[in-house]
């Protein structure tokens, strides 16, 4: 899709029929999910490359002028430097859009608020793995009913919690729901988190390479315990950001 196809005449009911780009990447490097003022929500995803933003995404539970709003914003953001993305301001996206209705203008605003937020993750993913003070890992909890669990496919949640590496204390958590997926594609999912470690009771020895890939090392054989308990007792001192 590019840019001219967006300036297209008809582009709103275009795109609001045949969103492009309507789908949640496999990989990416930068997510995020606002629900707007109306109460619909909006996700995107970006792969950023080379400071530019290389493959975008979206969906939306909105209206159809929403799908449109975010349609148009992956086609103005697709190989757009990261920076110039972040700024996309809604009018941009009405204008190539040819206007929307005034009482659906939150629709564009609501499109280009969640992409810049997702930019925003990409860039607070990058600027976490280089900081070095206070040094802090993201660890990934496969959690059932609150205590570590086996890694299975469609397992209920996940904890993300970051670790300050020389500490040990774990100063933020959020619990995730896993992605309803097959088990491949949790390491890119985990990947837009930030996340370097992954902690479980057990996984398949096959999955450990395609967290690998995704630089993910992967902790086995944690006992049934709630991470933070876990992390704090049975890793120690001996946790290092390199591990
Ligand atoms: Fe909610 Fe369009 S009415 S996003």
């Amino acid at each position: 899709v590019n840019r001219e196809e967006g300036n297209s005449l008809g582009a709103l009911v275009d795109h609001g029929h045949r969103p492009r780009n309507n789908i949640p990447l496999s990989e990416f490097n930068g997510r995020a999910r606002i629900t707007g003022p109306c109460g619909d929500t909006m996700e995107f995803w970006v792969q950023v490359r080379d400071d530019a933003v290389d493959r975008v995404s979206f969906i939306t539970d909105g209206c159809g002028i929403s799908h449109a709003c975010g349609s148009m914003a992956t086609c103005l953001a697709q190989g757009r430097p990261l920076d110039e993305v972040s700024g996309l301001q809604p009018e941009a996206i009405i204008e190539a859009l040819g206007g929307v209705p005034a009482d659906h203008e939150h629709c564009a605003l609501l499109s280009a608020n969640t992409l810049k937020a997702a930019c925003a993750g990409y860039s607070e993913n990058v600027s976490s793995r280089s900081s070095n003070a206070p040094s802090v890992v993201r660890v990934a909890a496969a959690v059932v009913a609150g205590r570590l669990a086996p890694l299975v496919a469609g397992c209920d949640s996940l904890a993300l919690l970051d670790v300050e590496s020389s500490t040990m204390q774990v100063l933020r958590r959020q619990n995730e729901e896993a992605p309803p997926q097959e088990v491949e594609s949790l390491p890119a999912w985990l990947a837009g988190y930030g996340v370097q470690v992954l902690i479980c009771q057990e996984m398949e020895e096959q999955w450990k390479e395609l967290f690998g890939a995704h630089g993910i090392s992967v902790v086995v054989d944690a006992a049934p315990d709630i991470p933070e308990a876990w992390i704090a007792s049975y890793l120690g001192g001996s946790f290092t950001s390199s591990e």
